[in-house]
């Protein structure tokens, strides 16, 4: 920076800070770390941005619907914690976490039909500063990480930030392909490559909405401890199961020794608590718990209490149960939406938990081309390239549910729906080919050239219903 440089003069308070020109950037660029080059923002955070406009129809975010949980009760709850120990409340608090809130951890993992050893616990400014931690803790410069197709987008910074080199495995209505996993390890063994851990989301997957099958948690936890490998099991979903029957943690298996657990009270509770939790090997959580003292010291005390008080006093599993109740009557509405607004060609999962549907729209559209034009008609989505580190998984795009009123997701999936038959009308006219459909019967394709999770394809029905695929 130089001294004369008019853009360096104090600017008066009242005058708006002017966007970073490209000068600006090329004077800091000297001092980035090497790291920040593979820094990527994630395409979901740079869409809320453009999500907040209140004439938006957002189907992009995993938004939780917060105003289920009645304003009476927050204040009720938040002057308990006050009247309790405000000072406590006020104050820094252990790295690892309070024993209260610990307390309503082991609950939850109960719920699950898991449970932990407090001291293996390690609570955390959300799930996400899980993923990141274990980042830290783990994996160096080119390290392998290996990942589902798609992946969770928000996982997606924190592997770049750490220079992660992530291997992603496909995808079916079963899971994470565990078959085609051991193959892709054998491959990276025979290349002298063991990956740092293998990082899953087994239930009601975001984005993809599948669960994996109770065979394959199986034999994805005996491959681990076959192989010696790491897994990381992230579980914001688990409880918000809607139909079917629950399906143990990975955590909870024969073999669940290698497992690291990643929990979240964000998706059962409330995201604005800023509150998750890992459970680990404890020379793994060790030094998770040294890389969280240097990140933010502790998690804070305020909103520990809160959830420890919330536990205690309030109705945890009442409340969940409002939240399911309602997200399966949302998602009812927008695989009816699907049906009657998309093309035949495209298909998507019926998640039977969580947030999310996944769509894959017949090759030769590109979902982040789509997702401008369904912006100009003030309708979001998260398109699928968000969730592969490759630019894989243009013809998909993720829909959420659980965060906008049945109407909105009506009229979201009408305006979305609408674009995708001008862009197929466009290809059609410019190809002269009409869009592949893929018969259902189709041997399944070579996974290691899918683009997008291959679930199945909706082929000709005999019944000549149009429901979605299930993924159970
Ligand atoms: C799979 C998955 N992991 C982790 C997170 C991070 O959640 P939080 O940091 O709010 O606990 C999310 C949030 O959407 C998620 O979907």
């Amino acid at each position: 920076m130089t001294v004369d440089d008019p853009g360096d003069r104090p600017r008066p308070l009242d005058r708006p800070r002017p966007r970073a020109a490209h000068r600006d950037l090329e004077r800091y660029a000297g001092l980035f770390a090497a790291r920040t080059q593979n820094m990527k923002s994630s395409a979901m955070r740079d869409l809320m941005a453009l999500t907040q406009r209140p004439e938006v129809i957002s189907l992009a975010g995993g938004l939780p619907d917060t105003s289920l949980f009645p304003a009476e009760d927050l204040a009720k709850h938040l002057s308990v914690v006050a009247a309790e120990g405000s000072a406590r409340a006020l104050q820094y608090a252990p790295t690892e976490g309070l024993a209260e809130v610990k307390e309503a951890i082991r609950e939850v993992l109960r719920a699950e039909g898991d449970d932990a050893d407090p001291d293996d616990v390690l609570v955390t400014t959300g799930g996400q500063q899980v993923i990141d931690l274990v980042c830290k803790t783990l994996v160096d410069a080119g390290d392998v990480v290996v990942a589902e197709a798609p992946t969770y987008p928000g996982a997606v910074p924190a592997f770049a930030a750490y220079q992660a080199d992530v291997v992603q495995v496909a995808m079916d209505a079963d899971g994470l392909r565990v078959d085609v996993l051991e193959e892709t390890l054998d491959a990276l063994a025979a290349d002298g490559r063991t990956p740092k851990f293998i990082y899953t989301i087994p239930n009601f997957q975001n984005p993809g909405g599948v669960t994996l099958s109770l065979p394959r948690r199986r034999r994805l936890v005996e491959v681990a401890r076959e192989r010696e490998l790491l897994i990381l099991e992230d579980n914001p979903y688990g409880l918000l199961r809607f139909e079917g029957t629950p399906l143990p943690t990975l955590r909870s298996l024969d073999g669940g020794e290698f497992v690291i657990s990643l929990g979240t009270f964000s998706k059962i509770l409330s995201p604005g608590l800023r509150l998750g939790w890992a459970v680990a090997p404890h020379p793994v959580l060790a030094k998770m718990n040294i890389g969280k003292a240097a990140s933010d010291l502790n998690s804070s005390s305020l909103t520990q209490l809160f959830v420890a008080t919330f536990f205690r006093d309030g109705d945890w599993r009442g409340y969940l149960d409002k939240q399911c109740a309602l997200y399966c009557a949302r998602r009812d509405v927008m695989l009816e939406a699907l049906e009657a607004h998309f093309p035949p060609t495209a298909t998507w999962t019926r998640p039977e938990g969580g947030l999310f549907v996944w769509v894959t729209l017949p090759d030769g559209l590109d979902t982040t081309d789509l997702l401008a034009k369904a912006l100009s008609r003030d309708v979001a989505f998260v398109p699928g390239r968000a969730a592969y580190l490759d630019g894989r998984g243009g013809a998909s795009l993720r829909l959420n549910f659980s965060g906008v009123g049945a109407d909105d997701i009506r009229e979201g999936v009408r305006r979305i729906g609408v674009v995708v038959r001008e862009q197929l009308e466009l290809l059609d006219r410019l190809t002269g080919v009409p869009p592949v459909r893929r018969p259902a019967d189709l041997p399944a394709p070579d996974p290691t050239l899918a683009d997008v999770l291959e679930l199945p394809r909706r082929g000709p029905d005999p019944a000549g219903s149009r429901r979605g695929t299930s993924s159970s």
